[in-house]
């Protein structure tokens, strides 16, 4: 049983690969392949690089060349919903890509030729569990300082729709209309609806984990390199260290 485990942040990766033993590293297509054990644990872990086209390439690759059950993408997201706040997690049920449009061909959102205008992840509770167990545990990873930083106070986990497109987006107008398009859309990204189709195709399990980093607007511009190198980083981690703990007792 091999894990593979892609982030959309370079540090997300170098988080992960700390506690990598037997390690092997192979170079293809401009991303590095770390395969080795977590625990006992099988994984092969990637930076997945930015938007749609290079997280397909990543997930392709990473199907192809390595014998993957199951593939759990993390990262961070713009929230769509005012409920959420910075440092809540999304885990994902259905991945929709916002920017496809092939109307009148199809419907708006629908994937020419799988008839499909979302995809749809396989409920995991023990991963639901590993996050609840993060959150409720977060003052062990994360330092007062940069809690208060961002913002973070009580961070929650949620389920629900993400959307994902090649865009960044910072208008509330463009948030406006994605939730109106699709109300129960929780959060926007730039991946997980490729890797989603990718795993789809290839019928391999699947998870989206994403943290909540920014509000999708104009507002509180957030510093990312800061955030992801003190917060989501230590999500990546916590979320899917409890995960192989979990699987494997
Ligand atoms: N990833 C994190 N925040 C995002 C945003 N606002 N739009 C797209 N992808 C994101």
């Amino acid at each position: 049983m091999i894990i593979g485990i892609i982030s959309a942040m370079p540090e997300e990766v170098k988080s992960l690969i700390d506690g990598l033993k037997n390690v092997t590293i192979s170079e293809k297509g401009m991303r590095s392949y770390y395969h080795g054990f977590l625990n006992s644990q099988e994984v092969v872990i990637v930076f997945s690089r930015w938007g749609k086209v290079a997280s397909a390439i990543t997930t392709t690759q990473l199907i192809n060349d390595y014998n993957i059950n199951e593939i759990i993408f993390t990262g961070v997201s713009g929230s769509l919903d005012p409920n959420l706040k910075i440092g809540d997690v999304i885990l994902g049920t259905h991945l929709y890509q916002h920017d496809m449009d092939t109307r009148p061909l199809f419907n708006q959102f629908e994937i020419p030729l799988l008839g499909k205008t979302s995809f749809q992840t396989k409920a995991n509770i023990q991963l639901e569990k590993a996050a609840i167990l993060f959150t409720q545990n977060i003052s062990k990873y994360i330092s007062p300082e940069k809690m208060k930083q961002f913002g973070i106070n009580k961070t929650t986990v949620n389920k629900g729709a993400i959307l994902s497109g090649d865009q960044f987006i910072s208008h509330k107008e463009k948030v406006t209309s994605l939730k109106k398009a699709i109300p129960d859309a929780l959060c926007v990204e730039m991946e997980g609806a490729s890797v989603a189709q990718v795993c789809y195709e290839y019928k391999i399990p699947f998870s989206i984990i994403r943290v909540i980093s920014d509000n999708a607007n104009d507002d509180a511009p957030i510093d990312f390199s800061e955030f992801t190198k003190s917060v989501a980083c230590k999500y990546a981690k916590g979320i899917i260290e409890n995960y192989i703990n979990s699987i494997n007792k």
